[in-house]
């Protein structure tokens, strides 16, 4: 699977351990930064990634900052995505099975590397099951069409 993976300063750690799991699995990795601690700016990243998966160029992608919440506010908004917060492995599952979540999105400051890992191993495996769940994201999918550009 092609992921695409980024993550701000307060990030970035997690983010080295997350793609050494995605390397165990033969993932292909689009790794858009940040590439150390230095100080940056969340949205350049999530809006990188959520760019890629929006666009076809990547099938799922993975982004972290300190609490998880800038990443999320960031990526939805880009058309076409929905990005999931997960801080635990059936929040993760659910994301997926539920809600067809095309990014997951860690807190390196809340969720240990152990316990994340596990959630970002859960949540790539993890189908849609599509049915119900298909009819309330197409409610989504037809908001969008209306209000976001492209
Ligand atoms: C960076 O200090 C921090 O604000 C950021 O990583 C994130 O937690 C925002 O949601």
């Amino acid at each position: 699977m092609k992921v695409a993976i980024g993550s701000d300063h307060a990030g970035y750690a997690l983010k080295e351990d997350i793609k050494k799991v995605l390397e165990g699995r033969n993932d292909t990795i689009v790794d858009v930064g940040t590439g150390s601690e230095s100080s940056v700016d969340y949205p350049d990243f999530g809006i990188e990634v959520a760019r890629l998966v929006s666009e076809g160029k990547a099938e799922k992608g993975i982004l972290i900052c300190g609490t998880g919440i800038g990443m999320s506010i960031t990526a939805n908004k880009v058309k076409g995505i929905r990005a999931a917060l997960a801080f635990d492995l059936y929040t993760a599952v659910q994301s997926r099975k539920h809600l067809d979540a095309n990014i997951l999105v860690l807190g390196g400051r809340v969720t240990g590397k152990g316990l994340a890992e596990e959630i970002a191993r859960t949540w790539l495996d993890t189908p849609f099951e599509g049915g119900r769940h298909q009819k309330r994201i197409d409610k989504i999918s037809d908001w969008e069409k209306g209000h976001l550009s492209p």
